[in-house]
């Protein structure tokens, strides 16, 4: 893989000399998510081999501490596109929603007779959410490589409520993400990313000098530049002044009025996730994370 042509978006050296890349490899840095999807059915040999690579992904302690919702009804695609406020969702042809789950490891050891406290320890929270990623990346990767298109979608974390009613989800269960899969209606567009050269560091961190930065995060979002409107300066005002201050949004709007734009970051923070709202409902997470069994975010007290 040595001395491999990186694509340009990727933000590696169009110079490097290579025999290019190999396919797979290829395919990986030329992916970009999926929100269109053609009118066509995966057929199931190919939705299987690709479950079959998610389930054989690595895994702490070889546990799997997750499961995965097939969902393929109509009605319930569109009750998801409802929930998490995304209407392709209901056009992918198959939806899979990846959860942590501790219920079946604790039946099995319950079976077993085994002393089991994976919901009451940080340390099993932190694998399993680890682990039920690594295999939803692995069903992208493989869906990928079979043809298909992917995206994931991060709003579940919206209506994790409605999503135990739905799916019948038991306790010691929790949805962790959902990803759309389908065949892709017209070429797909890789997004640039921050390259190597800015998020690899060698052997110790490296912070990156204020003129590193600005040039990384600029070439990165060159196309993303939000046209001020009155409405979207009231509300990064609101969400500046709420998060630093009266002060500190002055400073933000002259910023925008001399440069004659919204920027990526003031757009990402003071508009899109809006750094006001990102804090809320934190209880709220924590006490649905109770309501299904985990107490993992609190201090253990043998009884
Ligand atoms: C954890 C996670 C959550 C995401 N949630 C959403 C989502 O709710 N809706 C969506 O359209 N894309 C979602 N995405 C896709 C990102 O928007 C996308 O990966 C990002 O913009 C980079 O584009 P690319 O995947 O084409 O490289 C999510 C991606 C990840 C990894």
């Amino acid at each position: 893989m040595l001395g491999m042509k990186l694509p340009h978006h990727h933000g590696g050296a169009a110079d490097v000399r290579s025999r290019g890349p190999e396919q797979t490899v290829k395919s990986l840095m030329e992916r970009a998510s999926c929100r269109s999807f053609q009118n066509r059915k995966i057929p199931a040999r190919v939705i299987n081999t690709i479950l079959m690579a998610g389930t054989h992904a690595a895994t702490g302690g070889n546990l799997q501490p997750y499961s995965i919702i097939k969902v393929t009804s109509a009605s319930s695609k569109k009750e998801l596109a409802d929930l998490c406020g995304q209407d392709f969702i209901a056009r992918a042809p198959v939806d899979l929603l990846f959860c942590i789950d501790w219920h079946r490891i604790r039946q099995w050891a319950r079976m077993e007779c085994a002393p089991f406290s994976a919901t009451s320890s940080f340390r099993h929270f932190w694998i399993s959410f680890q682990d039920t990623v690594v295999c939803a990346q692995t069903v992208c990767t493989a869906a990928e490589a079979l043809g298909l298109g992917s995206v994931y979608i991060g709003t579940v974390l919206e209506c994790f409520r409605n999503l135990r009613t739905m799916f019948r989800i038991p306790r010691l269960v929790f949805p962790v993400v959902l990803v759309c899969l389908g065949y892709p209606k017209g070429t797909l567009h890789p997004r640039k990313k921050l390259g190597p050269q800015v998020v690899v560091h060698n052997n110790k961190y490296r912070r990156l000098d204020a003129g590193e930065l600005r040039d990384a995060f600029n070439e990165k979002y060159s196309n993303l530049k939000v046209d001020i409107t009155s409405d979207r300066l009231k509300t990064i005002h609101a969400v500046c002044a709420k998060v630093k201050g009266e002060r500190f949004a002055r400073r933000c709007l002259e910023r925008i009025r001399k440069t004659g734009h919204i920027n990526a970051a003031q757009r990402y923070f003071g508009l899109h996730y809006r750094a006001d709202r990102m804090p809320d409902n934190n209880d709220e997470f924590l006490l649905i994370m109770e309501e299904c069994g985990f107490k993992w975010f609190r201090r253990h007290v043998w009884k």
